[in-house]
């Protein structure tokens, strides 16, 4: 069944331009030059309940922008969503309920409180009831290893600390939808380990349904079954993240370079040829073959250099957060 429902959504945001001093502020009187950035363009998917889905592309590609507009927090420009049955942004109480946004740049706990006293706030007012509250605290904090720090004051709280009572606050009332954006940012490799383990287990039991974003491979790689690439604004991949990584990693990349020119057409003949000028090409190979047809080039052609280039899981991811497009997806481009 569908919990989160996109359907084309769009968000652009218009800001005015002012030339700087005093003269610019005048002259911003009459003239505004208004710039438009185009952050989500026309986005469209389906998560059904229980998936747990990586939302990866690179710095400003439009992941956060996406999720804010999931969660109410944001009007979209145009197009439509749909989250456990409600419009996100008409903010329905019955819909805060049952959802959850957590981000890992941003502090939602009170800073000068202790995060015990945070979650009664959230206790009150998400209307958890007193026995299912005081488990659900116990359980969660001790999961995350934290149960000792309910009473420190959040402002001296180590960043991995923090983001832990964070998530525990996100998740006290039980959403039945996550969104996670960068949770483990900033974080040391063993609170980061840590909390991939515990969203893993979270997701596993509870069979909730967790976005999460993230710009670490290991947290993408151990965490999600599907991944939606995002660049630019625009969906650029959808699907298993075992697709991803087949499509772009069975194969492994031939670079020759000739002595003299080779024609295109007798390079066909040996793999997909993505590139060639005649005195180099570059060729796709299925990896398995790779021996055999690098063997043949070498015999048959003016070869004056050969150099195997991998496509590997952590390269496809790579390339993706280094904002080398894909090739966009049918109907998308
Ligand atoms: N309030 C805003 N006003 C103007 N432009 C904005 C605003 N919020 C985001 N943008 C722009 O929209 C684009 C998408 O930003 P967004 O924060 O969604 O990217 P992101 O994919 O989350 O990036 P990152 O990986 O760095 O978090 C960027 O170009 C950003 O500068
Ligand atoms: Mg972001």
């Amino acid at each position: 069944m569908a919990v989160i429902e996109a359907d084309r959504l769009t968000k652009t945001f218009t800001s005015v331009r002012k030339e700087p001093g005093l003269v610019g502020s005048l002259r911003g009187l009459f003239s505004r030059q208004r710039t438009e950035v185009h952050a989500v363009r026309e986005v469209s998917f389906t998560i059904d309940q229980g998936e747990l889905v990586g939302f990866l592309g690179p710095n400003g590609a439009g992941k956060t922008t996406v999720l804010k507009m999931l969660s109410g927090i944001l009007y979209p420009t145009s197009g439509r969503a749909c989250l456990l049955g409600y419009v996100p942004w008409e903010r329905r109480p019955e819909m805060q309920k049952q959802f959850s946004l957590v981000m890992g740049q941003k502090n939602q706990l009170w800073w000068d409180l202790p995060a015990a006293e945070s979650f009664l706030m959230l206790k009150e007012l998400y209307e958890v009831e007193d026995r299912r509250f005081r488990a659900r605290v116990a359980q969660l904090t001790e999961l995350l290893e934290v149960r000792h720090l309910l009473h420190t004051q959040v402002r001296k709280l180590s960043l991995g600390e923090r983001m832990k009572m964070e998530l525990v606050a996100a998740l006290l009332h039980s959403p039945r939808v996550t969104f996670m954006d960068e949770p483990t940012i900033g974080l040391d490799v063993v609170a980061q380990k840590r909390i991939r383990e515990f969203i893993k287990e979270y997701n596993r039991t509870e069979k909730t349904t967790i976005v999460l974003t993230s710009h670490y491979m290991d947290d993408i790689q151990e965490l999600c079954d599907r991944v939606i690439i995002i660049d630019h604004g625009r969906v650029l991949f959808d699907d298993q993240l075992q697709v991803l990584l087949e499509r772009y990693g069975s194969t492994r990349l031939l670079k020759l370079t000739f002595n003299a020119p080779v024609p295109r057409e007798v390079l066909e003949r040996a793999g997909r040829v993505q590139e060639a000028n005649g005195v180099s090409a570059t060729l796709e190979v299925p990896r398995r073959e790779v021996a055999r047809v690098a063997g043949e080039l070498l015999t048959h052609l003016p070869i004056a250099d050969v150099i195997i280039a991998d496509v590997e899981a952590d390269d496809v991811i790579r390339e993706v957060f280094a904002g080398k497009v894909l090739v966009p997806e049918e109907g998308q481009a």
